[in-house]
């Protein structure tokens, strides 16, 4: 199974993702049936129920993009993950770096929501990566190394289900710059041996997100064991998204 995961983040409000999926509703649908083809919808909270009504007995699954680390209760702004999965959520995205960056979101954090997640039978896609300073300094592995233990060590037997990680180089979201397969291919390696050091390794899918387009995903595809594209700006122009999941 391929995950194609459409991450809107806060640039399609409301009318337009409606609007989007109104008019796309007939060739998402028919994306989403294609065998091996898992066609996740990451819109803001306010669409979560709304598409997942709409989309209600096809194959087309909605995620989010965050969820609260903490259970119920006074915790005034923040949207649960009991919440999430009452209204249809299947997916959830976690450590985005643009969380880490503008929410100061920590590994304990991270860790605490995808426990929420995975105890409400929620997929988390833990988003991992590292800044152009470390590539050219050669640290990614120690980088993403460090992101991904500080997580998993908390996980340790609480994990129920799966868990995507998305390996997005924090240079190449937005940038149009991709690193070389080798260097993708490098990561997942480094992520699937820390993944076994914590017993973790059965329950660990391997994805990519920054700058997949259409001219590059072909080649992105080739790369040994990804089992997933997470994509921001393409996702928001449905006629190069389609390209993609075609391919
Ligand atoms: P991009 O974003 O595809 O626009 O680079 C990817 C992401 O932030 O998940």
């Amino acid at each position: 199974m391929f995950i194609y995961a459409a991450n809107w983040k806060m640039r399609m409000p409301f009318d337009q993702a409606m609007e989007f999926c109104k008019e796309n509703y007939k060739d998402l649908v028919f994306l989403a049936k294609q065998d091996g083809k898992n066609l996740i919808l990451f819109p803001e909270f306010t669409h979560i129920k709304a598409l997942c009504d709409m989309f209600e007995g096809t194959n087309v699954i909605i995620g989010a993009q965050d969820c609260s680390q903490n259970s119920l209760g006074a915790f005034t702004g923040e949207v649960s993950a009991i919440s999430l999965c009452q209204v249809g959520c299947q997916y959830c995205l976690v450590g985005h770096s643009e969380r880490r960056a503008h929410c100061n979101e920590t590994s304990a954090v991270i860790a605490e929501k995808i426990l929420r997640l995975s105890s409400q039978g929620i997929i988390p896609i833990l988003c991992v990566g590292e800044s152009k300073r470390d590539f050219l300094s050669k640290t990614s592995e120690c980088v993403v190394k460090d992101q991904l233990e500080s997580v998993l060590e908390t996980l340790k037997n609480d994990l129920n289900g799966r868990l995507f990680i998305a390996y997005e180089p924090i240079f190449s979201i937005g940038t149009g710059i991709v690193p070389e397969n080798s260097h993708i291919e490098k990561i997942f390696d480094l992520i699937v041996n820390v993944g076994k050091k914590f017993g973790l390794n059965d329950k660990i899918g391997l994805m990519y997100g920054g700058s997949i387009d259409e001219s590059n995903a072909k080649n992105i595809k080739e790369i040994k064991n990804l089992q997933g594209f997470l994509m921001g700006g393409i996702s928001l122009d449905f006629k190069n998204f389609k390209k993609i999941v075609e391919l």
